[in-house]
């Protein structure tokens, strides 16, 4: 009995699978939604051919929105108010919205296709953000999987950021991607240094961005970025900081460092970086060097699987279980965390556990 009933659910799945395919295709081919009119904030207006997605139209005109996922509709960062002519909402987009803002017609701009004359609106800092012509000038191995990418600006020459925020990384159409597509990279290098950016980059099995970045850029080869971008920055009290990262999570909490050390924040601060092997760690010369030079900061490695050839005598285990045997009067302390979203979440929840308050946590997750 319940078999038919599997079966007749599978078979009407598929056929509204391929109705909406075949809806897709249709419309893809002869939908014809002539010259639509885009007005930004009341002011700015300028005429697309229906049809596309808002946040490629947006990109064509030179406007940047935080995209991370390159519109793949997975970060969520594309964010807009669309006052008029939006559409209905989208299930692809509903993960992403509180209700709050659903009810302040805030979109997913990678999702939302034009299809009529809209108005949106967008905050004045995104439209300040810029596009930069930069060159490859260095490309070092930090680990087996992570190189470091240096890049200096050509025009414009020179990029004003605060440490903490991401530039996007446009990735050119070449053999393995037949389309431009964009990712975010958190800046590792110095704010004050404005003509050259350091990202650092681990290579993911399939990616677009990192098998161009790891495979196919080379020294000298030019390449566009934009930014900058995000929220993610040191607070201005005294407490005392909890740095935690792992991976290329490093990049934001580096530049972070150099913050401290040029502005001469004294602040106690301590850095925990977990690594699952010892050969995964890198930046150690780097990290003792700003154990001199700042008052009071310490670098914590940790590692997961240090096995015993490794001769590691420093924290092992995961890195939320090293914050909890060494953090104390956590209740008293701030935390910063850049790293994968399962270490973010965990980390979170340690830092609570130790009584930390959660408006005290400041976090950056690499999608
Ligand atoms: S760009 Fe990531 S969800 Fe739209």
């Amino acid at each position: 009995m319940i078999l038919p009933i599997i079966i007749a659910i599978v078979i009407i799945s598929s056929i509204a699978a391929c109705l909406a395919g075949l809806l897709n295709i249709a419309e893809y081919f002869f939908a014809n939604y002539g010259p639509c009119e885009i007005t930004i904030n009341d002011d700015r207006k300028f005429t697309v051919e229906g049809g596309e997605k808002l946040l490629s139209v947006l990109i064509n005109e030179k406007i940047f929105i935080p995209s991370a996922c390159g519109g793949r509709g997975t970060c969520g960062l594309c964010k807009l108010k669309i006052l008029e002519g939006g559409g209905t909402l989208l299930p692809t987009e509903e993960p992403y919205l509180e209700e709050y803002e659903r009810q302040n017609n805030v979109r997913i701009s990678c999702q939302v296709k034009i299809r009529e004359d809209i108005k949106i609106e967008i905050p004045e800092e995104l439209l300040n953000i810029k596009e930069y012509s930069c060159k490859c000038i260095e490309i070092a191995d930090l680990t087996y999987d992570m190189k470091l990418f240096k890049f200096q600006l050509l025009e414009p020459d020179t990029i004003d950021f605060i440490a903490g925020q991401y530039i996007q990384l446009l990735t050119p159409i070449y053999e393995k991607s037949g389309e431009e597509v964009y990712r975010a990279y958190s800046v590792a290098s110095d704010a004050t240094q404005k003509n050259v950016i350091e990202l650092i980059i681990r290579l993911m099995p399939g990616g677009i961005c990192t098998t161009y970045c790891f495979e196919y850029l080379k020294v000298g080869d030019e390449i566009k970025l934009n930014g900058p971008y995000g929220d993610f920055r040191l607070s201005e009290t005294n407490a005392p900081i909890v740095f935690i990262a792992g991976g290329s999570g490093m990049a934001p909490i580096n530049c972070l460092l150099h913050q401290m050390k040029n502005e001469n924040i004294n602040r106690n601060a301590v850095y925990y970086f977990g690594a699952n092997t010892v050969n995964d760690l890198f930046y150690l010369d780097e990290m003792k060097q700003f154990e001199s030079q700042l008052a009071d900061f310490k670098f914590v490695p940790v590692v997961a699987a240090a096995d015993k050839d490794d001769s590691w005598d420093s924290e092992s285990g995961l890195v939320t279980q090293a914050v909890e045997r060494n953090l104390k009067n956590a209740d008293q302390c701030e935390a910063y965390l850049c790293g994968s979203p399962g270490m973010i979440d965990a980390s979170i929840e340690v830092l609570k556990k130790l009584g930390m308050n959660e408006k005290n946590i400041f976090f950056d997750k690499f999608e």
